[in-house]
């Protein structure tokens, strides 16, 4: 246990005993915890009339029916209202060093409401969507605020999606408004977006306006009476400082949030105000333990979930500080988060396991150029974190004493579900711990029976959450059917996992990512893991690949460290490897070196593709906006070609 977390009282929780009671209570009555915590978190106009209606076997389940809340009053007003409003809210770092920007409370107040009055302006009313298509900018947090300040559902698109995931996702919302930006910085280029914008409006019958931030100056086409510029329209006179938020009841959406479904297609995961708001406060204050004067870096995109609850609901709800940064990892060098670290003071670091090893891949120099000893806690999220991962990031950037919250959870849980609190800092790297008060966490094996300790099967939540999605856009009873049919009356969340001895959860990975080897189910994510181990790997992603007489076999991609050869003897050692750790079953049958892997522009590798390439089946690779980089594609064709001859 690091000593400084020993002196800490995580969460509001000193002791793990006060977390096993607390997470007894929560499961033994959840309606009168969530009633409590909903009080404790959440300023209501109104109270309601239940707590939860419905189960995993309902067409539907509702959270707080009869309440009436305001997301926006509740991340801004009634902190103003508490005498914070001078308290930093956000600060804003741009890729270019100069380039920032610090909002009180009481600022971005004014910034949220003025927008909304320009949203209403523009015919945008309650229940309407509005697509947000913007880099990392203010007027990101200030337009999902201004939405859920008049009732208005928003929904983020990645700004580095392409106009035809764009209109795919504005389409399937019918979003009335389209607010985006001339261009966006990215490592020193310039990246049209309203270009984008203007492709996905010839396909989107349902826009009528679109709003476009002046970030780069790039020259832009603006349609007269479609187009409008931010700058212009906000300082308009009719444009007030003051917006009344809107009452809205607690289950109707707050936004819709696209993510990846098995089939390729992008599915509309909606979120609800009360529920959502609720339990985004609720697992902030127990995972980050978010004090007064914190500041919160969460580095995902406000393109993705996390950036929806650990960049705005969660801390801004808690009147937390939070830093937002325009650019990526690397740009313009190695020791750019670290500079930010000092220069901002920043004390909980939050972020993914790909950028740690994108930074590993540097050595811990850039780190010790740097004073970084503000931060207090760091957190991974989004993939499991391979344990050598996790000792450097302890290592170095937690000067070997720093908690480590490894949070799992997933876009329709709407937040943290499973983490190590950092009151009670496990050393276990690679397990997410365990389950936050509230959450019904188990493991099941085939047969829908919870598996021994030790033995792995889905994981899944045996009762509603306030977090959870609502359902998927335009289908009401997309939960039950989705979610909950494989086995009928808990939440299948689509990983696999086990719990150890002491109740841990280890997170193997989605199911769809096992191979099926001569009947035995294998995790690739396992075998990934030991091939990860093998000094000379730096990043390897496992598939399954068709074959006549086992089923499948394991077929592995590698990526090797500078320095090391691509030769027979090391194929033969890899193979010997993962005998070695995993067994002579997972031995894979073949092992392509490829230069690059497919990855999404946020670091996680489609396997999807993978798995194509592997089986040829070369024909249709689908939707490939989220790849960042097309041309991995032919690369990986040819090397398999060469491989297999
Ligand atoms: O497989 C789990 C993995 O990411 C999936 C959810 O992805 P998404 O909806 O894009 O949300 C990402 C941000 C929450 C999960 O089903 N995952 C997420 N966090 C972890 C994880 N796997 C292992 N450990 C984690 N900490």
């Amino acid at each position: 246990m690091g000593p400084k977390n020993a002196e800490r009282s995580g969460g509001g929780f000193a002791r793990a005993a006060d977390y096993r009671q607390e997470y007894a209570k929560s499961l033994r009555d959840p309606n009168s915890y969530w009633a409590t915590r909903a009080n404790e978190l959440v300023t209501w106009y109104r109270k309601w009339d239940s707590v939860l209606c419905g189960d995993f076997l309902s067409d539907s389940i509702s959270w707080f029916s009869g309440a009436l809340l305001n997301a926006s009053y509740n991340c801004l007003d009634r902190h103003i209202e508490k005498g914070d409003g001078e308290k930093t809210a956000l600060i804003w770092q741009g890729e270019d060093e100069s380039d920032t920007k610090i909002f009180t409370y009481r600022s971005l107040h004014k910034e949220v409401c003025r927008f909304a009055n320009l949203l209403k302006k523009r015919g945008v009313g309650q229940g309407d969507c509005v697509t947000v298509y913007l880099p990392m900018i203010p007027e990101m947090v200030i337009s999902v605020l201004a939405c859920a300040r008049i009732g208005a559902v928003h929904c983020v698109v990645f700004s580095g999606f392409s106009a035809t995931s764009l209109a795919k996702r504005i389409v399937d919302c019918n979003a009335h408004l389209l607010i985006t930006a001339d261009a966006a910085f990215r490592a020193g280029r310039v990246i049209p977006m309203k270009a984008n914008a203007d492709e996905a409006f010839d396909e989107a019958p349902s826009l009528n306006a679109c709003i476009v931030v002046r970030r780069t100056g790039k020259e832009v086409s603006m349609k007269p009476g479609r187009d409008f510029f931010w700058h212009e329209e906000i300082s308009a006179d009719d444009i007030t400082d003051y917006c009344s938020p809107a009452k809205m009841q607690a289950d109707t959406p707050l936004y819709v949030l696209y993510t990846s479904g098995a089939t390729g297609d992008p599915k509309g995961v909606v979120h609800r105000t009360g529920g959502y708001l609720l339990y985004a406060m609720h697992s902030c204050q127990w995972v980050f333990d978010l004090k007064k004067n914190d500041i919160f870096w969460c580095t995902a995109d406000c393109g993705w979930i996390t950036g929806h609850t650990y960049m705005i609901y969660g801390p801004l709800g808690l009147g937390g500080t939070v830093l937002m940064y325009e650019g990526i990892p690397l740009y313009p060098g190695p020791g750019r988060f670290w500079e930010i670290v000092e220069k901002y003071k920043v004390s909980i670091f939050y972020t993914a396991p790909a950028v740690i090893r994108a930074l590993m891949r540097y050595g811990p120099e850039p780190i010790s150029q740097h004073d970084i000893s503000s931060l207090r806690l760091l957190g991974s999220v989004g993939e499991p974190i391979n344990p050598d991962v996790w000792r450097w990031y302890h290592k170095y950037v937690g000067s070997g004493s720093l908690p480590i919250v490894d949070t799992w959870w997933q876009t329709e849980a709407g937040g943290v579900m499973i983490a190590p609190l950092p009151s009670m800092y496990l050393e276990k790297p690679g397990s997410a711990a365990q389950p936050l008060p509230g959450i019904d966490a188990a493991i099941l094996d085939w047969h829908g029976q919870e598996a021994p300790a030790d033995e792995s099967g889905q994981l899944v939540i045996r009762h509603p959450w306030p977090g959870m999605l609502k359902n998927l856009f335009g289908k009401a009873d997309s939960v039950r059917k989705e979610y909950c049919s494989r086995f009928p009356g808990v939440f299948n969340t689509g990983d696999r996992a086990r719990r150890d001895a002491d109740g841990d959860f280890w997170i193997v990975g989605r199911t769809d990512d096992a191979v099926n080897v001569c009947g035995n189910r294998l995790d690739t994510v396992e075998i990934e893991s030991a091939l990860l181990r093998h000094p000379a790997v730096l990043e390897a992603a496992v598939v399954g690949m068709p074959h006549p007489d086992k089923g499948e076999v394991v077929y592995a991609y590698v990526t090797i460290r500078e320095g090391c050869s691509k030769s027979s003897q090391l194929l033969e050692d890899l193979r010997r490897h993962v005998r070695g750790e995993v067994g002579p079953v997972a031995s894979p049958h073949v092992i392509q070196y490829a230069a690059a892997l497919p990855k999404t522009r946020s670091g996680k590798i489609i396997r999807r593709i993978l798995r194509q390439i592997a089986s040829d089946d070369l024909g249709d690779f689908g939707d490939l906006t989220t790849l960042a980089d097309p041309s991995v594609i032919p690369d990986l064709i040819e090397g398999k070609r060469v491989e297999v001859e």
